[in-house]
């Protein structure tokens, strides 16, 4: 019987701002009031919270740990990904799944991922299913993956594994019928492969001409078609993944306002980082090879926008962490070769607080709204997260809206030999995470142990 009270904070959900005491009892919450007093209870930790917010800790539904590519892995687990998670203010992960040898069935990577994370997580975790092919096992299989709680779903646009627009509005039906989502990496793939061969002919090696293989047009061609491919299977619901450009969010306001089931993800990268990072000395371009790749600057502020007329519902991540001395190794000579991805999951709550609160250009209920609450309806985990209710998990992040910090690989958890936020200053930092009620993490120190967290399944998705 564990009791523990926080009091004096200053609660804030996606909707409401008040001051009260919290109660949770065995991890989940019983009362939210004034002056809960705390004579009554057994095993009881108080924590006074005065000066503080607390917020439903932060969701992150998008990152790769264990991802292999088949020539180069990740660095980060299910373990160091999930310690840096909590240290930054995330209680809850859900992961994409990577590709597997051609032809495997969905339910392999199921278990592989399981045996991946089972022992290791430290905070609570989801999982997203892959498409790599479709044929009639596949959509049997795509029943009991469904019935089990993996009610998403990525397929991707482009990548060794892209699919044709025929399977996609198999696949897109069929997720529909099963009550799941359908998250899609939209990016136009003829295109880019065309346009890679095209720059590397003509001796363009540098990371630069990763952004030019992958110009906007791609992005929002593969939007476009993506959309007009969920409409063709009866309004089918589409999550966007990692969107990048001012194009593409165009074709998404108009879906959204035909009144289409499409909803949008961005990244903190994408909002913070543009295209002339390509162009650093010494080879550190590199460090920025993802896909999408980083935009020019005017996108930023479209993207905000974005965020602020809720046509952008959540922030995700993409955390994909490779070395930079792989991407050195691998893509010095060629930007093709270079593994595409990049680490975020440590840095988003307080990247997006302090840009995006702290600078005024969102609310702080936006702020748990796009970090937590919305992530947490659309892949079927409100309101047991993402919530602040009687009876919701006790995940909370407490943050110190004052604090300032500068962003510094030495001190981030994550295991990759640097951050892409190197330097960047911020306002507004987590200083604990609660995950059940258990303090997991505190002033950027891990206190908890492996294996804590759980799988997650998940009911079907709330179309916000
Ligand atoms: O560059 C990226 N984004 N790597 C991770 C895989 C993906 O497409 O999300
Ligand atoms: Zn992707
Ligand atoms: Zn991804």
């Amino acid at each position: 019987m564990s009791h523990l009270i926080i009091k004096n904070a200053t609660l804030v959900d996606s909707s409401s701002i008040y001051e009260a005491d919290i109660l949770v009892h065995n991890g989940t919450i019983k009362c939210i009031s004034k002056d809960i007093t705390d004579k009554k209870y057994e095993n009881m930790q108080i924590i006074d919270a005065k000066g503080l917010l607390l917020m439903p800790g932060g969701i992150d539904a998008h990152t790769h740990f264990n991802l292999d590519t088949g020539v180069a892995k990740s660095s980060d687990d299910f373990y160091t990904g999930t310690v840096a998670a909590a240290c930054g203010g995330t209680t809850t992960i859900i992961d994409h799944m990577g590709f597997g040898k051609a032809g495997c069935s969905l339910q392999s990577r199921v278990d592989l991922y399981h045996e991946y994370a089972e022992g290791k997580a430290v905070i609570d975790y989801g999982l997203h299913g892959v498409i790599q092919h479709i044929d009639d096992n596949i959509l049997k299989e795509m029943e009991s993956i469904v019935l089990n709680g993996i009610t998403s779903m990525k397929f991707y646009m482009t990548y060794g594994f892209m699919l044709s627009d025929s399977y996609a509005i198999k696949t897109l039906s069929k997720m529909k019928s099963l009550g799941g989502i359908l998250c899609v990496h939209a990016e136009s793939n003829d295109m880019i492969e065309h346009l890679k061969d095209f720059h590397f002919s003509k001796g363009n090696r540098s990371a630069i001409y990763h952004a030019y293989s992958r110009p906007d047009t791609t992005e929002a061609e593969a939007v476009h078609r993506i959309i007009e491919l969920a409409k063709l299977a009866d309004n089918a619901p589409l999550y966007i993944v990692h969107l990048s450009t001012h194009k593409g969010l165009k074709h998404i306001e108009k879906a959204q306002n035909e009144g289409l089931n499409v909803i949008a993800e961005t990244c903190p990268q994408y909002l913070l980082l543009d295209e002339e990072y390509y162009n650093k000395e010494n080879y550190e371009g590199l460090k920025y090879i993802i896909s999408p790749p980083l935009r020019e600057k005017y996108n930023q502020d479209k993207l905000w926008l974005g965020i602020k007329n809720s046509k952008i519902s959540t922030i995700g991540t993409d955390h994909c962490s490779f070395n930079f001395s792989q991407k050195l190794e691998m893509g010095k000579e060629d930007f093709r070769k270079c593994p595409n991805g990049i680490a975020g999951v440590e840095s988003r709550m307080s990247l997006m607080f302090s840009e995006g609160v702290s600078k005024k250009r969102i609310t702080l209920n936006k702020f748990v709204e796009i970090t937590s609450t919305n992530p947490a309806k659309i892949f079927g985990l409100y309101p047991k997260k993402g919530s602040l209710s009687i009876g919701s998990d006790a995940d909370f992040v407490l943050f110190d809206p004052n604090k300032k910090d500068t962003i510094t690989h030495k001190n981030l958890h994550e295991n990759v030999d640097y951050t892409g936020y190197e330097g960047f200053e911020v306002k507004g930092c987590p200083v604990m995470t609660i995950s059940r009620g258990e303090i997991i993490a505190e002033n950027n120190n891990f206190t908890s142990k492996a294996g804590r967290g759980k799988y997650l399944k998940r009911d079907k998705p709330i179309m916000i």
